[in-house]
């Protein structure tokens, strides 16, 4: 199986490992000549993986995997070396000299002829007579044929060997279909087919090769569903259901769901992003797959105790790849495709619009475990909640929800902040630690203090609080005309953050908590963190933001006119010659 050296050489040649580390990794120059980035091969939040394009070899200082561009390839692809050779050459037009093409690689390529042509026949069988069955469960679970004919969806026929004798018609052999998972051993040494009566969904990856089947029952049964086995070409968890026509989609996000009815629902109403994770909870693998065509993530898992827990799971292995994370609240319903069905699609882009950040769903699943009343409970959850509030990168959000724990478990707001801010530090100084460790720049840290403002006018805080509010939910509103100056306000603290806020809305930056905490004091810090605690009305914001706006107005004129009757006052006892 030895590969031509010269020809080994070419093809590292042609395949820069920049540029093919680029569709995995994103690079970015940092010291000399080499790039960093995240490391695919170990969690990582500062990038410790370096691409050397001189040497040409990767290598990562935090789990000291490297390597040329063929490792690359096959320790992120899994495949073996002359798998991975097979796939470069594809990559760049060469072709492997034919004696060396391996026995395994020849093999995968008749499983995925094999694979493809069952999923024809599958097909083929929905609009035969004995299809009908199928048909009506499809119907029953309102999948239409646009759909159908989409992912591929078929059936297969409720016999012993219709599969496998349309395939060795077709030139495959009874171990070849064995291999592929498609027929099974009998007792007798004969062979029948694994999927029988059942709905097939092919499971397509991204380079669009049929790796595998998932098979549900028409109807109740058990087992609900069968799936092909771990194949040399399926690996469950290194595939998603559906990501095939997700990575398509124009959404911006992916949708992953549990269920391949849910997928198949939500493409059928419009969701193109969706996935599932086949019957797995998501795997690090799979996570980092869907990395390469997304950074957020939505998760719509079903809505029991299992769904939750995977969420949470789903959650944690997302955060560790910097992925923007949201989760859905299916109320009223099991899982989506159910979602869909009783309120339609229109509820449920509300509720993808609305979806929250993972920081309340956790914050929920938290409090949900905890029985509040019971003190030692109490306890536990803060200590649970404080952690969870802990990790939170910017001092505002860190701030709002200490406020949302203290208020759930009806403790003083400042016991857990610092409670949140104590185990801040443990966290920021075990991240030092690491850092160091990697030589790398150590993060900066932002420590609001706590301190009592007060108002001179508290009438016109309360609208400059509202404005302060407004700009910050809706930065939009720098752009318009007739904002006050910061020096109108009455505070000088809210008149300081206001001018903070504007200065970066105008400028187009976010407002986010993590580059406040540079401009803002402690005290206004928790000052900020304070208003937003209030309700604004958002759908309403030109016109909240001119009632504040003729609040402080009339504030400064009676101010004015008071301190015009002051003078006048005082001009006339001088006149009159009284002593005050
Ligand atoms: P579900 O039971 O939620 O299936 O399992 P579903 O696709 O949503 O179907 P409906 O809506 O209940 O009819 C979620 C996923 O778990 C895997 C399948 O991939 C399924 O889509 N699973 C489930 C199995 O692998 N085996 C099983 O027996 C059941
Ligand atoms: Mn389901």
């Amino acid at each position: 199986m030895a590969i031509p050296e010269n020809f080994l050489n070419e093809l590292v040649d042609r395949n820069d490992i920049v540029e093919v580390v680029s569709s995995y990794v994103r690079l970015s120059k940092k010291s000399g000549s080499n790039l960093f980035g995240l490391c695919p091969f170990h969690s990582e939040k500062t990038p410790s993986f370096s691409v050397s394009p001189d040497k040409q070899i990767y290598h990562c200082f935090g789990c000291g995997k490297g390597g040329g561009v063929i490792n690359f390839i096959m320790e992120i692809e899994g495949l073996s070396f002359p798998e991975a050779v097979e796939f470069l050459a594809r990559r760049v037009n060469m072709t492997v000299p034919e004696e060396a093409s391996d026995r395994d690689s020849r093999k995968r390529e008749r499983m995925l002829a094999l694979n493809r042509e069952a999923a024809r026949f599958f097909y083929a069988q929905l609009s035969s007579p004995g299809g009908e069955a199928a048909k009506r469960y499809m119907a029953e679970r309102r999948i239409g044929a646009a759909t159908a004919k989409n992912f591929g969806v078929g059936f297969a026929p409720d016999a012993w060997s219709s599969l496998r004798d349309a395939m060795k018609a077709r030139g495959f052999t009874d171990m070849e279909l064995f291999e592929a998972g498609l027929v099974r051993k009998g007792k007798n040494g004969g062979f029948y087919d694994t999927f029988r009566k059942r709905l097939m969904f092919p499971v397509i990856d991204v380079r669009g090769n049929v790796i595998g089947f998932s098979g549900r029952i028409l109807g109740d049964g058990e087992p609900k569903y069968m799936n092909s086995p771990e194949t040399l070409v399926f690996n469950k968890s290194r595939n998603l259901f559906a990501l095939n026509l997700a990575k398509k989609s124009k959404s911006g996000y992916i949708i992953l769901s549990e269920g391949n009815i849910d997928v198949v629902s939500l493409h059928q109403a419009g969701f193109d992003s969706a996935v599932a994770s086949l019957g797995t909870s998501l795997t690090p693998e799979q996570a980092r797959l869907l990395s390469r065509y997304t950074n957020e993530v939505i998760i719509a898992y079903d809505n029991d105790t299992a769904g939750i827990k995977a969420a949470q799971r789903a959650i944690g292995i997302l955060e560790k790849l910097d992925m923007k994370v949201k989760v859905l609240r299916l109320e009223g319903a099991k899982d989506p495709d159910e979602y869909i069905k009783k309120r339609g699609a229109d509820a449920f882009r509300n509720l993808l619009e609305g979806s929250e950040d993972q920081i309340d769903y956790r914050l929920r699943a938290v409090t949900e475990k905890y029985e509040l009343s019971s003190d030692e409970q109490k306890v536990a959850f803060l200590k649970e909640a404080s952690e969870l509030v802990a990790h939170l990168p910017g001092a505002v959000e860190r701030q709002v929800y200490a406020m949302r724990v203290a208020e759930l478990a009806g403790v003083k707001a400042d016991a857990v902040s610092d409670e949140v801010e104590r185990r801040r530090k443990r966290l920021l100084g075990k991240a030092r630690q690491e850092q160091t460790r990697r030589q790398t720049q150590p993060e900066r840290q932002m420590q609001p203090e706590q301190r009592e403002l007060h108002f001179e006018d508290p009438a016109s805080a309360a609208a400059e609080k509202g404005i302060v509010r407004l700009l910050y939910l809706e930065p939009e509103l720098s752009r318009g005309g007739g904002l006050p100056a910061p020096e109108d306000f009455s505070s000088s603290a809210l008149a300081h953050i206001y001018s903070v806020l504007l200065e970066k809305a105008r400028r187009g930056e976010a407002l986010s908590a993590a580059t406040l905490g540079e401009a803002l004091s402690g005290g206004e810090m928790s000052l900020l963190v304070q208003l937003l605690q209030e309700p604004e009305r958002l759908s309403q914001g030109e016109r909240a933001l001119n009632d504040y706006i003729e609040r402080i107005r009339e504030r400064r004129e009676q101010k004015t006119d008071t301190d015009d009757l002051r003078k006048l006052a005082e001009k006339l006892k001088e006149k009159k010659g009284y002593k005050g």
